[in-house]
C-alpha cells in the first residue's frame, strides 16, 4: 500500500509541473539584428511552451545593462552579439558557468570560446569583418570600390564612409582590434584619427552603416560582411568586400548570467539556440553569419571564411575588461575628440 502511494505521487505531481513549465517566462537580452531576434522569441514560445521577454541592444549596451544589474539581476540570458564583452563578462563573474552537452557538436571556433571562459560563454555564430558599399553612389560619383584598410584614407572618400561607435558597438570594437592586430597599436591610433577624417557618421547600433548604404544614405561602410546578403536580398545596391591586407572576424556569442531567477527556462533557451533547426532560422530571417552547430545546414551566401585573408585574432586578450576599456578610451580621447 505503501508502495502504491510513493509510485502514484510522481504521476498525480506531474500535471502541475507542466502546467507551471508551461507558464514559465525568462528574459533575454538579444544582441543580433531585431529580424533574427523576434523569430526566435516567437518560435521558442510556440515550439516549447515558454514566454519571452525580450530587449534588442547592441553588445557594447547589452554589457553595460548586466554590469549594472550585477546586484539584482533581471537579465536571464544574453544572445548574440560580438563575443569580446561575453568574455568580459564571464571575466567579471557576470555570467554563469554551463557546459552544454552539445559542445561537441559545435565548431572548433565556438568551443574555443567556451573553454576560454571557462565555460560562461559558447559561440552560437561567427563573421568576418570588411565593407559594405552601395555600387550606384559608387559609380555615380566616380568612386573606386574600396579594396584595403589604407584605401579608406583616400581623401575622395571624405564624409562618404560610416561606421559605428566603439562604446555602443561590438562591431566597432573588433574594427579597432582588428587594426590593433593588423598594425601594431600606435600605428592602428594614427590610422583611426585619418580615418575620422573621412567618417560621415558615427552609429550607435553595429548595423546601422550597411543599412544606411544600402539604402543610399552613405556610400561605404565598415560592417560585417554577413550583414550584406540580408539588404542585398531585400533589393538594395550593395556589395561587400573583405580588405585584401587582412582582417578580424567576430565569434558571435550566448551566455546565461549569473543569477538568473528564470535559470530553467534560460538553460532550454541556450540549449534550444545551439540546435541546427534553431540556428537555421538565422538564414530563413537574412542573417548570414557562420552557424556554430556543424550540421546546420550553411546557405550559399554565408560568407566562404576560405577566400578571405583572416588575421589570428586574439579573442581571450581582446575579450579582456581592462584591454576593452583601454582601446575604447583611447579612441573617444585620441580619435572621436577631433574635428571632422
Ligand atoms: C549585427 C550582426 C551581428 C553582430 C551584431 C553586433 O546584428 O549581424 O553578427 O554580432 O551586429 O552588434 P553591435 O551593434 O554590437 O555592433
Amino acid at each position: 500500500m505503501k508502495k502504491t502511494l510513493w509510485l502514484a505521487a510522481p504521476f498525480l505531481l506531474l500535471p502541475a509541473l507542466s502546467a507551471q513549465a508551461q507558464s514559465s517566462e525568462f528574459n533575454l537580452i538579444c544582441s543580433a539584428q531585431a529580424a533574427w531576434c523576434n523569430m526566435l522569441a516567437v518560435t521558442f514560445e510556440k515550439s516549447q511552451g515558454v514566454k519571452v521577454n525580450m530587449t534588442l541592444k547592441g553588445s557594447g549596451e547589452a554589457i553595460a545593462q548586466i554590469m549594472a544589474e550585477r546586484a539584482n539581476p533581471k537579465t536571464d540570458l544574453w544572445f548574440g552579439g560580438t563575443g569580446d564583452p561575453h568574455l568580459q563578462a564571464a571575466e567579471q563573474g557576470l555570467s554563469m558557468e554551463y557546459k552544454s552537452p552539445t559542445l561537441p557538436k559545435l565548431h572548433d571556433w565556438a568551443q574555443k570560446q567556451a573553454q576560454q571562459s571557462g565555460y560562461k560563454t559558447v559561440g552560437i555564430y561567427s563573421g568576418p569583418l570588411g565593407f559594405g558599399y552601395n555600387t550606384e553612389l559608387l559609380a555615380k560619383k566616380k568612386l573606386a570600390v574600396p579594396k584595403t584598410w589604407a584605401d579608406l584614407l583616400k581623401p575622395e572618400y571624405k564624409g562618404e564612409i560610416q561606421s559605428a561607435n566603439p562604446a555602443s558597438s561590438g562591431t566597432a570594437y573588433t574594427m579597432i582590434a582588428t587594426l590593433v592586430q593588423l598594425m601594431g597599436e600606435d600605428q592602428a591610433f594614427e590610422y583611426l584619427k585619418k580615418l575620422h577624417g573621412n567618417i560621415g557618421a558615427y552609429t550607435r547600433s553595429g548595423t546601422g552603416p550597411i543599412k544606411a548604404v544600402a539604402r543610399g544614405e552613405a556610400t561605404i561602410s565598415i560592417s560585417f560582411v554577413h550583414d550584406g546578403p540580408g539588404e542585398k536580398a531585400q533589393g538594395f545596391p550593395l556589395e561587400t568586400i573583405t580588405p585584401s591586407d587582412g582582417t578580424g572576424a567576430e565569434i558571435g556569442s550566448m551566455s546565461i548570467i549569473k543569477g538568473a531567477r528564470n535559470l530553467d527556462a534560460a538553460k532550454k533557451f541556450y540549449e534550444w539556440a545551439l540546435t541546427p533547426s534553431a540556428q537555421a532560422l538565422g538564414a530563413a530571417t537574412l542573417q548570414f553569419q557562420l552557424p556554430s552547430n556543424k550540421e546546420t545546414k550553411v546557405d550559399p551566401r554565408v560568407p566562404d571564411f576560405r577566400k578571405i585573408k583572416l588575421i589570428n585574432y586574439d579573442y581571450a586578450k581582446y575579450g579582456q575588461t581592462a584591454e576593452r576599456r583601454r582601446l575604447i578610451q583611447r579612441w573617444e580621447k585620441d580619435v572621436n575628440s577631433l574635428p571632422r
